[in-house]
């Protein structure tokens, strides 16, 4: 069963083979070894095919055991039906009818929380889900990563990946369910069709199967998800942003962990003329496409190694025969001559596309949004523009500050404001390292121009020279937000979230402070002389709590220690004489209330030992806390640990994704984690 494959592609510049050769690695001749063609149906694979991770060693088993019963495969697709102007629903409703109407065991998962999905999952039946989990970015596009995570999860014997608006032709399982029969992992990828071009020649010329640059039209589909797909992490690509599918398939070609099998010859599926404004909203050379172009270079080898070069044992070309699908050795994947772009029509001995330049020459993320070597025109989004994005229909936003030896902590903090579905909130970065981070995880972020350039890792914890700094921060950004009109709940990052508290703040009325209280004494007042906790308090844009933190921020300047005095000092007067009751302060001058909120609702770090219950969360749901605020604790570590062994911990700072209840094990890994550099350290 061997046929001589196309020999179109063997023909190698001589430039290549030295590259070669200079490279250290025997390759063999490009042409010989290539005509091993497997019949599907009835070949006992002997050898072509190397066992994982090896690219030398030749094994003598068979790949496909043709004794094996073979039941249909379950099949499950996975898609993220984007939201006008950069998906239609009408195609994409379209599309998902067409997966529906695939024959076998077929189920479809649709990615992302816009109601969109929910409404057309509801009309679709029950074999269309909706998995709202997805991180996505403030702006609404998913990432990339969570979307692969999620499918890895799948209960499915193979899952699919493609864009939402890509019908899906029969073939498509017919293919599947021959290669469910392999007994390897293996991916498979190929270029959908462009329907006019389709309509304008039956024979589909190869140039026009153009993907865009934003690496639209291809579908992807692999076998036993439980098993890796690459050997490194998935950086968090933004989907449909450019970049993320060719720098995933060049990683699975060269982590040797999967066949890969390019079906771009045969037509697969189709997507309309255009995708619903292929450009998006952004235009190409907006952060989004940047911050992608920049992880495809940073991550992974895609910029450093061609596995073209490495001539990849791993890599079949699917060729169509009368009676079957014939697997080819393939030098190169064909579905590259798509996603080059520009050079599409040149001829084959240009740069490899997988060197593609545009990615791979310079530093994008750095060019396109560092404030620090640009001009403010250049940072995609101003202050103000963040908070017009996110304030909710009262103008109220949730600020988190955090520099980066709080970066896992501020992700936690994140992870757990999307879970309960809190979106008005922005982060300020107070270094730039912190800032670059938070971008390419997708947050609302800016930075303070003015904070402290050298927030040291571990040296800004309470009580040092430079935590004092930062805190005087905090004031200073919230003041210059409710001078812009918007009212602020500022939370520290180390502070829980149990459910939304902005309504219940909200409601304390105009001219009203509300604060944490910090006292630790179960009985007795709570406003006793410097209880004030400034690490999470709610102020109203009013004339009244403007002028009160004008006061705050001027004192605290002149002021030797951190913040948190002044505020004390400032609102309930030295020695509390403002006080009004047990649990207020009325500031006299501009008739502002300060409250001190319940403890049993907004409990700090000492009271009622809390942090030491066996089971915190249960203890606070007793108690009806909204947050819970992980202070009195001294360090760094001392507070991250106690916060992942209290199962407070939302985040899996190793995948950068949010924990999800359908990732196995993700808490654990991070408790490890953290116990080893614990060790490391001390
Ligand atoms: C498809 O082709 C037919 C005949 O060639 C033509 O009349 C029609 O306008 C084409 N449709 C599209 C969408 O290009
Ligand atoms: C699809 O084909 C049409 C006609 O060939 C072309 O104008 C259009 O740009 C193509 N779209 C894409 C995304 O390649
Ligand atoms: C950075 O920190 C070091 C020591 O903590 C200090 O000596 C130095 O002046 C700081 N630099 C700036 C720019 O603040
Ligand atoms: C906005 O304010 C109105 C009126 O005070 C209130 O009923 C509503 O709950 C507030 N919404 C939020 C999200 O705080
Ligand atoms: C707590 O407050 C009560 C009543 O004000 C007082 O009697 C008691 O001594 C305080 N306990 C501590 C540990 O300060
Ligand atoms: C603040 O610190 C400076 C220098 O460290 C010291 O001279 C001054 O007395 C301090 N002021 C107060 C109010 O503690
Ligand atoms: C504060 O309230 C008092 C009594 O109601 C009133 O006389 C005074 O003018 C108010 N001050 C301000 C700044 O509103």
């Amino acid at each position: 069963m061997f046929l001589p494959s196309h020999s179109h592609r063997c023909g190698a510049p001589s430039h290549r083979r030295d590259r070669d050769v200079s490279s250290g690695l025997t390759t063999a001749p490009r042409c010989a070894g290539l005509l091993v063609v497997l019949l599907l149906a009835f070949v006992f694979f002997a050898g072509a095919m190397p066992r994982r991770a090896s690219s030398s060693a030749r094994s003598h088993h068979p790949v496909y055991d043709g004794d094996r019963p073979t039941a249909p495969p379950k099949i499950t697709i996975f898609s993220a039906p984007l939201r006008p102007p950069d998906g239609s629903p009408a195609r994409q409703e379209l599309a998902v009818r067409s997966w529906l109407a695939l024959p076998g065991e077929v189920s479809v998962v649709l990615l992302g929380s816009h109601p969109s999905a929910l409404s057309l999952a509801r009309r679709l039946g029950h074999r269309v889900s909706v998995e709202a989990a997805i991180d996505s970015s403030f702006t609404g596009t998913p990432f990339f990563h969570s979307m692969v995570a999620r499918a890895q999860a799948a209960d499915a014997d193979i899952c699919v990946l493609l864009d939402a608006e890509i019908v899906l032709l029969p073939e498509t399982i017919t293919l599947l369910q021959k290669f469910s029969r392999i007994d390897r992992d293996w991916l498979l990828v190929s270029i959908s069709r462009n329907i006019s071009s389709l309509n304008k020649s039956q024979e589909i010329p190869a140039d026009k199967w153009a993907s865009d640059s934003s690496d639209r039209g291809l579908i992807m589909a692999w076998n036993n998800p439980r098993n890796p797909l690459l050997a490194g992490v998935l950086p968090s690509f933004l989907y449909g942003r450019g970049a993320h599918s060719r720098w995933l398939i060049h990683e699975v070609l060269s982590s040797e962990m999967r066949l890969v099998f390019d079906a771009s010859s045969l037509v697969l599926g189709l997507y309309p003329e255009d995708f619903s404004n292929s450009e998006g909203r952004l235009p190409d050379g907006s952060w989004e496409y940047g911050a992608n172009r920049h992880l495809a270079a940073v991550y992974g080898s895609y910029c450093y190694r061609s596995p073209r070069r490495d001539h990849s044992p791993m890599l079949y070309e699917v060729v169509k025969h009368p009676e079957d699908y014939m697997l080819s050795k393939a030098e190169e994947p064909t579905f590259s001559n798509f996603v080059r772009g520009e050079q599409q029509n040149a001829p084959a001995e240009v740069d490899s596309p997988w060197d593609n330049n545009n990615i791979c020459s310079a530093d994008h993320l750095l060019q396109s949004y560092s404030p620090g070597t640009s001009e403010a025109a250049d940072v995609p989004y101003s202050l103000g523009m963040l908070l017009e994005f996110v304030a909710d229909e009262n103008r109220s936003v949730v600020l988190g500050v955090a520099g980066a030896s709080y970066r896992d902590m501020l992700m936690s903090w994140v992870c757990r404001l999307r879970h309960l579905g809190v979106t008005n909130f922005v982060v300020c970065a107070l270094d730039q390292e912190t800032y670059e981070f938070s971008v390419l995880q997708g947050l609302p972020v800016f930075r303070d121009p003015m904070s402290p350039k050298n927030v040291s890792f571990d040296g800004c914890h309470f009580g040092t020279q430079c935590f004092k700094r930062v805190t005087k921060v905090k004031s200073r950004i919230v003041l210059e937000i409710l001078r812009m009109g918007y009212n602020v709940l500022l939370s520290d990052v180390d502070v829980y979230w149990f459910r939304n508290p902005v309504q219940f703040l909200h409601s304390l009325g105009p001219a009203t402070f509300a604060a944490q209280s910090d006292e630790y004494n179960e009985t007795g007042p709570t406003n006793l002389p410097r209880r004030l906790n400034s690490g999470f308090y709610y102020a109203r844009s009013d004339r009244a709590t403007i002028t009160a933190m004008e006061m705050v921020v001027k004192q605290a300047t002149k002021s030797n220690s951190s913040e948190q005095p002044s505020f004390y000092d400032v609102l309930c007067g030295k020695e509390g004489v403002n006080r009004v009751g047990d649990d207020r302060c009325l500031e006299p001058s501009t008739n502002l209330t300060v409250v001190f909120l319940d403890r049993d609702l907004f409990p700090n770090g000492a009271y009622r030992g809390l942090w030491d219950r066996r089971d915190l969360r249960s203890a606070c749901r007793e108690l009806g806390c909204f947050v819970i605020h992980n202070n009195w604790v001294n360090g760094r570590k001392k507070k991250l640990r106690r916060q992942v062994m209290s199962g407070l911990w939302d985040y899996d700072p190793s995948s950068r994704m949010c924990l999800q209840s359908w990732g196995d094990a993700g808490s654990f890994r991070v408790i490890r984690q953290f116990h080893v550099s614990d060790d490391m350290d001390s």
